[in-house]
């Protein structure tokens, strides 16, 4: 120690590296904090960007969006705007950097919290995109690298499911549609079930898309 200055104190510095990845024709920043981008789940993207085709005017809402990904590709070459929302702080870091290096023509509104709390009742969406955690607690260990904010599910897998269908079936406009993703078609049966049982919601199951094991996609509409 030198005479006169404080013993020098050492700080774990956690060091996180950003990644970079092609999602479609956009580079998506993330890192291990967060889901990493799937790529089949352009899918999703691609059969959003195709209902907004037909879809009434008005905003574009993604729920449980973790970077971004997913919703900005739907919206390439879209001037409406996008509502992006998780509750994660470093997803949504992420998000801001992924939404400046896409450049899109509409405006980006990334809101970061608990996605019940952020919605305002008088809201209504043309398209809403949802990709929520859907892996039931008990097979979480099954997903090592995964973070657990970003899969788990709750005991069934659908706890943060039936949420995104409370906020689809209060914020979706009349003849709008949304496109949610599920872990596979149990969880489909499960979702059709639950509409059933909650005819407060407004909502059919329309359509579901099957991609082998890596998940399943599910069109909703009124
Ligand atoms: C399956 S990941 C999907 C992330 C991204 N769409 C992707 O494909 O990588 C689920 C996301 O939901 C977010 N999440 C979990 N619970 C949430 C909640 N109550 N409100 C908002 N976001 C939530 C997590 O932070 C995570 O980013």
């Amino acid at each position: 120690m030198v005479p006169g200055y404080p013993a020098a104190v050492t700080v774990d510095v956690e060091q996180v590296r950003t990644e970079l990845i092609e999602f479609g024709s956009l580079s998506i920043q993330y890192d291990e904090r967060v889901l990493r981008p799937r790529r089949w789940t352009t899918a999703q993207s691609a059969w959003a960007s195709a209902l907004l085709r037909t879809a009434p005017d008005g905003p574009v809402l993604e729920l449980c969006a973790g970077v971004g990904h997913i919703g900005l590709l739907a919206m390439v070459g879209q001037d409406r705007p996008l509502v992006l929302v998780d509750s994660s702080d470093v997803a949504c870091e992420h998000a801001a950097a992924n939404v400046e290096r896409a450049s899109l023509p509409g405006p980006v509104d990334i809101r970061c919290g608990q996605m019940d709390d952020l919605i305002a009742d008088e809201e209504r969406f043309a398209l809403i995109i949802a990709d929520p955690p859907w892996v039931p607690s008990g097979e979480t260990g099954e997903h090592v690298d995964d973070p657990l904010h970003a899969i788990d599910g709750g005991a069934d897998g659908l706890d943060l499911v039936r949420t995104c269908l409370e906020i689809v079936g209060g914020h979706l406009a009349d003849d709008g549609s949304a496109v949610l993703q599920l872990g596979g078609l149990d969880q489909v049966a499960a979702v059709s079930d639950h509409l059933t049982d909650h005819p407060e919601l407004g909502l059919r199951l329309a359509e579901h898309r099957a991609y082998e094991d890596r998940g399943v996609l599910v069109l909703l509409v009124r």
